[in-house]
């Protein structure tokens, strides 16, 4: 077993953030709820705990809250932002709402180093994002490091290894953030930093082999990141015992069918079934215009049909599904409204329920990143691990209003061209996504002498760090230039291109 840290999610946008750096620096973490029982983190025997931010005050009623008999159980703890709140109200100290809210950079005034500040100068900019402030120091405690707001940024008790930091130490603009993350693991809870992904792959791979045994997996491959490297791992550990299943809806990007098989031929040379069902899709999605629609036929369509490959299969005990650890964390509904639904997203979640299957994940516990790292060392080509994220309901939320095989073979060529140019350019690789959208409304141009009226396309291209918000790119005027003069000539039916300008919220990354 590893050594394990936990982090208590208190809801901060950063807990994911503390645990990927966590595991940066070689050490395994996982994610638990604040309210985890103390019996159930016990049984972790984690060699730390850290308590992440949030945006409930400890002031409140019904705040969050950990278990106090955490407090007992003679583990190192560090409480960050609303974490070192917790623990100072919790621990004796006194919580105060300050005036002012200290938000954005300043600087840590570093008093005593000790353990947690090993090898760090004695003045830092870190990052800081808080109301409320510890006044008063709980028993036992005192302060390391001050900034001009508050005289208690950063506490300790060393001797039962209780510390508190009030900025965010997991944030990019928090200098030496990671070495203070690093000393808490390393100095204060004494691990090793011996975790390796490489060997977390080959645990991995064990543990298909004794979930699947001798039975039989099957696994929708769509080529993207997540469904190829759990494709991988799977066949790694059972070879042709794997049979993936690759659905072509109609909805896909220029030649994607053949490059996925070309993936799959060139990697996995076990058995791939391609379902091509575009016929079935387009008859099903005929004179649909609503896009909520759209997506719900789309998804019980490619439910049909996945389930029609499976039953040519023969008997199949397991199905495999990329979920990713983000997908698994459960999210604590603190202070936000989470729930709400803005798209329903084509989600296959519904089909081991139909098919009797039992659920094979073997990304379950691994970070976006992780998995193209593990992808790398599986020898999958970069082009598949970096690739810009694709709905699954691919192109039929990227034509606005009615599909028609015409608007999607305009929307595909258009589309190639985009790509083509980002990868020409280098800028592909700097974006999160960049794709482009059918906009079914005419308008008129003049190409030689004669009128035309003809289709929009609009240019969507965004910044973005988890799809959650985004900011749209700058491109190269270069680049657009070059992108609009080729889409206009070389795609009929097009004599306008568009960029769209808008943030998310309160835009969203696809049209649809
Ligand atoms: P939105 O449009 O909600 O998209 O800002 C956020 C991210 O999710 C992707 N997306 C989907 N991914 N199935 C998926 O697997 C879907 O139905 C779906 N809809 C949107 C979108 O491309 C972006 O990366």
């Amino acid at each position: 077993m590893p050594q394990i840290i936990a982090v208590l999610d208190f809801g901060s946008q950063y807990t994911q953030v503390i645990a990927r750096r966590i595991r940066e620096a070689s050490v395994f973490s996982q994610v638990l709820p604040y309210n985890t029982s103390v019996d159930a983190i016990k049984k972790l025997d984690p060699a730390g705990i850290v308590l992440s931010g949030g945006p409930a005050s400890v002031l409140g009623k019904g705040t969050p809250r950990p278990d106090p008999k955490i407090f007992r159980l003679g583990v190192p703890i560090l409480g960050i932002c609303y974490g070192l709140q917790l623990m100072g109200d919790m621990l004796g100290g006194k919580v105060e709402s300050s005036s002012e809210r200290e938000y954005g950079r300043s600087e840590l005034r570093i008093s005593r180093k000790g353990k947690l500040f090993k090898n760090l100068p004695e003045k830092l900019v870190v990052w800081n994002s808080h109301g409320d402030r510890l006044a008063k120091l709980p028993k036992g405690f005192r302060s390391i490091a001050g900034t001009e707001n508050s005289d208690f940024a950063a506490i300790e008790d060393s001797k039962r290894k209780f510390y508190g930091l009030q900025f965010h130490p997991e944030v990019e603009h928090s200098d030496r953030g990671t070495e203070v993350l690093g000393n808490f693991l390393r100095q204060v809870c004494g691990c090793q930093g011996d975790w390796r992904l490489e060997d977390f792959t080959e645990k991995v791979i064990q543990d298909i082999r004794n979930q699947v045994g001798d039975k039989r997996v099957i696994l929708g491959l769509s080529g993207g990141v997540d469904s190829s490297v759990a494709a991988a791992l799977i066949h790694r550990a059972i070879g042709n015992r794997l049979t993936c299943v690759f659905v072509d809806n109609g909805l896909l990007r220029l030649n994607e069918r053949e490059e996925v098989v070309q993936l799959f031929r060139n990697n996995f040379k076990g058995r791939l079934i391609v379902e091509r069902s575009s016929n079935l899709f387009l008859k099903k999605l005929k004179g649909v215009t609503d896009p909520e629609r759209k997506r719900k036929i789309i998804g019980k369509t490619f439910i049909e049909v996945f389930d029609k490959a499976v039953r040519s299969v023969g008997k199949v005990d397991f199905l495999a599904q990329g979920t990713l650890y983000p997908d698994v964390i459960e999210s604590v509904p603190i202070g936000g409204n989470p729930a709400s639904l803005i798209k329903s997203h084509h989600n296959v979640g519904g089909l081991p329920k139909r098919m009797k299957l039992k659920l094979l994940e073997p990304l379950r516990e691994l970070f976006k990143d992780e998995v193209r790292e593990v992808g790398l060392g599986l020898g999958l080509p970069k082009y598949v691990l970096m690739r810009h994220p694709f709905p699954g309901p691919g192109l039929g939320v990227r034509v606005i209003g009615e599909l028609t095989r015409s608007r999607l073979d305009v929307l595909r060529a258009a589309d190639a061209i985009l790509q083509e140019e980002l990868f020409q350019s280098k800028q592909y690789y700097k974006l999160w996504q960049a794709f482009c959208v059918f906009l079914p409304v005419r308008t008129v141009g003049v190409m030689g002498d004669e009128r035309t009226y003809e289709n929009v396309i609009a240019i969507r291209a965004v910044e973005s760090s988890d799809a959650m918000t985004a900011d749209w790119a700058k491109l190269p005027d270069k680049l657009l230039r070059s992108v609009s003069n080729r889409i206009i000539n070389e795609v009929k039916g097009v004599n306008r291109v568009v960029y769209d300008i808008s943030s998310k919220p309160p835009s969203t990354i696809e049209w649809e």
